[in-house]
């Protein structure tokens, strides 16, 4: 894994992403070591809660773009707006639309600590059917995860549904020793990421007007978590 930090803006993430030579000239397309094995399952899972639906759903860190591409293909009735904070997943957000000829929205410049459900962009797609993060939580400082759960408070509709995917915590025990280790790498480099627990979430999630509706088990021990908007 490779920390960058965002020229102008000192904001840190990490990138375990890499470029491949497409042959096209100013190809921007990122990818992602684990879209192809993570996005089936994920798709299975909110096929159940989204195929057949209308309305704009709000993707946070949407990193690569690839899952946003995949997902607006899976659910074609769907508005399925891409967003992240930074520049280059920008880019590739917008590089995969164009070469996968997907018309949908740009993407959104969109950091989850910030105000967020009350800026322009956000105003304008309200009230929102339903917002997805993958595997943000973890890799962001907590207050991240507050600012997607008060900003979801705000923009979603009634009953409107919060899909959070990634490895979690249930209280101190861990999915697999593979979580415990990756939890204790994110926090050896930095003390404010790792995993969190989902009681955690699910509090505060009810602080904001969201129910704790489902968790899911996924593969490779991780979970989506679905909170739903209370009217
Ligand atoms: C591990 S990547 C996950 C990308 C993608 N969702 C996936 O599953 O492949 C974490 C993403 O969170 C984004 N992120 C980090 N800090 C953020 C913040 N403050 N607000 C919104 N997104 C953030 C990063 O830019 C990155 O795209």
């Amino acid at each position: 894994m490779r920390r960058v930090t965002e020229p102008g803006t000192g904001k840190r993430h990490i990138a375990r992403f890499t470029r491949k030579d497409h042959g096209l000239a100013g190809d921007h397309r990122l990818h992602s070591p684990t879209f192809e094995r993570n996005a089936p399952p994920i798709i299975a899972v909110l096929s159940a809660y989204l195929l057949g639906r209308t309305g704009n759903i709000l993707e946070i860190g949407s990193g690569t773009g690839q899952h946003a591409a995949a997902f607006t293909l899976a659910f074609p009735t769907l508005t399925w707006i891409a967003s992240d904070p930074f520049t280059e997943h920008l880019e590739s957000i917008a590089a995969w639309q164009a070469a996968l000829g997907i018309a949908g929205p740009p993407p959104v410049t969109l950091d989850a600590t910030e105000d967020w459900a009350e800026t322009p962009a956000i105003q304008a797609l309200r009230p929102l059917a339903g917002i997805y993060a993958g595997n943000v939580t973890h890799i962001s400082p907590w207050e991240v995860t507050e600012g997607l759960l008060a900003g979801a408070g705000k923009a979603l509709s009634e009953g409107g549904r919060l899909f959070l995917y990634g490895p979690f915590r249930d209280g101190t025990e861990f999915f697999g020793e593979g979580n415990r280790q990756f939890d204790a790498d994110l926090r050896a480099d930095d003390p404010d990421w790792g995993l969190r627990d989902m009681a955690h979430i699910e509090a505060l999630g009810r602080a904001h007007g969201l129910r704790a509706e489902a968790r899911h088990a996924m593969p490779a021990n991780n979970h989506i978590l679905v909170l739903a908007r209370q009217g």
